[in-house]
């Protein structure tokens, strides 16, 4: 085969064989295929699209560019859970303890903060002392054991999308739903769970930002997990505001420590979103028959504290502090903690949770670089919602600081990214859709 005449075939619109997509991605891996070569198949591929076949061939091939993680060794079925990425969406850190508190194996790689987006291994890391680079072996014992363990994606995994993320992120080419699922699904995939539950979000923060191209990815995705043999499920939520109030490593570990100790309502749309995908997780894990069912045990694992000691049991089997699971204040200790008050008095007319979401980075919670180091205690702790009431000299958010070199930019940031109305703004939906 040769490689600028596939490039050109899906410039003029054709259809990638298998065999074609192997070529592309083997090369690609083993250098071969040039870099630059690869950025024009991949601009073509956003242009002119894939079909539902194609997508399927290129996950297979992308999950089979590195090594697989094979997890039939431990019993029941094990279930995975994923985000498309948000802010204030600590989603992990309360729904994998409470579905492992109810029986379930959840055995899950996470990644870290993607652009204004926060990532689960960055938050696990705000507890002092944690490893997040367990060997597999290492890592199946802890499943074996507690029920569950998140740990970092081992180094081999999927190499292709590494290198194919790496050129998407710098030409142009991240929004494209064949790009995008194939990238999520081929990790899943070779992560080794037999289940999958995504968590889709739409919306100003979110990769999607209208719901008719969410739906197109969720569906894709599910398409994807079907034809390659694994329960796939999806769920749209909300993201056109944080889902929680923290958005910063240490202040999101705190809120689903808070969540699972009981400090926080039920009603919360946090822990309402959690109860969603965390029912849909039992499901597929066959311990439960109707989503009644399944949000009861989750409730009762919440409320009796069952999930708590799952999230501190695993905390503990990767070498994290326990005592800062015990006081969570200990995660959130800054210099500095600043109130944002509004300009008038009125309601949280829109907030624009990915400019939060850069704020946060700006005052050091996610990175701004490849190579920047993140500061687990800082960030920004919201103090009322979309919706809310607020007079002028009530703080609608609070910063968590400790480097102020940049804190004149996100302070400008929030401000322009929360809107203050004189009525009361329509009601958003958390869960929009559920696609099976
Ligand atoms: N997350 C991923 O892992 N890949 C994408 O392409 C987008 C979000
Ligand atoms: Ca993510």
């Amino acid at each position: 085969m040769i490689i600028t005449e596939l490039i050109e075939k899906k410039r003029d619109g054709g259809e990638m064989t298998a065999e074609e997509l192997e070529f592309l991605i083997g090369g690609l891996v083993n250098k071969e295929v040039e870099d630059c070569q690869m950025s024009a198949f991949m601009m073509a591929v956003c242009c002119n699209g894939m079909t539902d076949r194609e997508i399927s061939d290129l996950t297979m091939t992308m999950m089979r560019s590195g090594d697989t993680v094979d997890l039939s060794d431990l019993p029941g079925v094990k279930v995975d859970k994923h985000s498309t990425g948000g802010v204030g969406d600590t989603t992990t850190l309360v729904t994998a303890p409470l579905v492992a508190a109810c029986g379930g194996t959840v055995a899950k790689m996470s990644g870290r903060g993607l652009a204004h987006s926060g990532g689960t291994l960055d938050k696990l890391e705000s507890v002092p002392g944690i490893n997040v680079e367990q060997p597999l072996e290492r890592f199946e014992q802890i499943v074996r054991e507690t029920g569950i363990a998140v740990i970092g994606q081992s180094a081999n995994l999927v190499p292709a999308d590494k290198k194919m993320y790496a050129l998407r992120d710098v030409t142009g080419t991240v929004k494209s739903i064949p790009l995008i699922a194939s990238s999520i699904m081929s990790k899943k995939l070779a992560a080794g769970a037999d289940a999958i539950v995504l968590d889709v979000k739409t919306g100003n923060g979110a990769f999607m930002n209208t719901l008719d191209d969410s739906r197109k990815l969720a569906r894709q995705m599910v398409r994807i997990g079907d034809d390659l043999g694994r329960k796939t499920v999806a769920i749209i939520t909300d993201m056109n505001r944080p889902l929680g109030m923290a958005i910063g490593n240490g202040l999101e570990m705190k809120e689903a420590i808070d969540v699972l100790q009981g400090r926080i309502p039920l009603t919360d749309p946090l822990v309402s979103v959690c109860l969603t995908l965390g029912a849909q997780m039992l499901l597929l894990s066959k311990l439960a028959e109707t989503r009644e069912e399944a949000e009861e045990k989750l409730r009762d694992a919440l409320v009796s504290g069952r999930g708590f000691m799952k999230l501190k049991s695993m905390l503990k089997a990767m070498g994290g502090d326990t005592r800062y699971v015990d006081e969570p204040e200990l995660l959130v200790r800054t210099s500095r903690i600043i109130p944002v008050y509004p300009v008038k008095s009125g309601y949280i007319g829109s907030i624009d949770a990915k400019q939060l979401g850069l704020a946060a980075c700006l005052l050091g919670a996610g990175r701004l670089r490849k190579e920047d180091s993140v500061d687990p205690a800082v960030g920004i702790l919201m103090n009322k919602r979309y919706g809310d009431r607020i007079s002028e000299n009530e703080p609608y958010a609070y910063l968590y600081v400790n480097n102020e070199d940049r804190l004149d930019e996100a302070l400008a940031l929030i401000e322009a990214a929360v809107s203050i109305s004189d009525e009361a703004p329509a009601e958003m939906p958390l869960v929009y859709d559920i696609i099976e």
